[in-house]
């Protein structure tokens, strides 16, 4: 299985307010994502493109018609684990499957892909008291259920290993990366502990809303996070999981557009160190 991973993109969102790492350009998304375009085109061998959430700013028909035109110009499948901006509607879920349904590939915004003996589990996050509902005053505490953790619990016979993506980190980027003290951004609430319980077959653990990249190790199993697509410089990974070898890489696309992004230096940490970008093991996942 080789695919994109990508976050983030808050589509219909403003390159002026709103939370941001880095400087955003929604105005040039078009040119973004069509060297996004040119980049599957000219790898040949991604699988689909996984978007980490908050694909869109608030969630209406019409932004997710747009987020879905552009997605659906990429020569293959974009799958989607729906974030907070992703439900601020209280019949998101419903929206989602109306007027993108490509996005979930078994009807349900909770799926899985198995792809060559990788199973790759999607997974909603709620993050207020009503499920699958955001409000944007409310506090942000990520939060599974007990029958989606059911689901994780779970490994296909014919697959070796399991990814999960949802749009929670579950660790905050660690002090180093930053300068600081503590992890910065991390979740609320009981959340990596509760996830911790289900990750016995896990290579894996996807993330994103900090908009920053992040790379860390924990008992034999890799969580990282993706820095926002539509911010400088536009960033994605690249994750290749076989039966011997698991590995992820950041590729950014801010050579490749016509215009000069800013880029804000005292803000590296967001890309991270080398470590933090990319990492590559031999496993024998059989
Ligand atoms: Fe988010």
């Amino acid at each position: 299985m080789k695919f994109i991973y990508l976050a983030d993109t808050h589509i219909g969102g403003s390159d002026h307010a709103g939370y941001t790492k880095q400087t955003r350009y929604l105005c040039y998304f078009s040119e973004i994502m069509a060297c996004l375009k040119n980049y599957i085109n000219t790898s040949g061998d991604i699988d689909f493109v996984m978007h980490g959430g908050d694909i869109i700013e608030q969630t209406t028909p019409e932004t997710i018609t747009v987020a879905a035109e552009f997605f659906g110009q990429l020569p293959c499948p974009t799958y989607l684990a729906l974030g907070n901006h992703d439900l601020t509607a209280d019949n998101s879920v419903e929206l989602w499957l109306k007027y993108a349904p490509q996005f979930f590939p078994s009807g349900n915004p909770d799926f899985r892909l198995i792809n060559a003996g990788v199973q790759l589990d999607v997974m909603l996050c709620n993050w207020g008291a009503v499920p699958a509902f955001w409000k944007p005053e409310e506090a942000q505490i990520p939060w599974l259920s007990a029958a989606q953790f059911k689901q994780l619990d779970t490994l296909d016979p014919d697959c070796f290993t399991q990814l999960i993506v949802t749009h929670s980190p579950m660790y905050g980027m660690p002090p180093e990366q930053h300068g600081g003290t503590d992890a910065l951004h991390a979740p609320g609430g009981d959340f990596c502990e509760k996830m911790g319980k289900h990750l016995q077959s896990t290579a894996l653990v996807l993330g994103a809303h900090t908009h920053m990249n992040m790379a860390l190790k924990q008992a034999g199993c890799y969580f990282a996070t993706a820095a926002a697509f539509s911010e400088m410089p536009f960033e994605f990974k690249i994750i290749e999981v076989t039966r011997d070898k698991l590995s992820m890489k950041t590729v950014d696309l801010s050579s490749m557009v016509s215009f000069r992004g800013e880029y804000n230096f005292a803000a590296s940490y967001v890309q991270g160190r080398p470590r933090d970008r990319e990492f590559s093991e031999e496993r024998n996942l059989i």
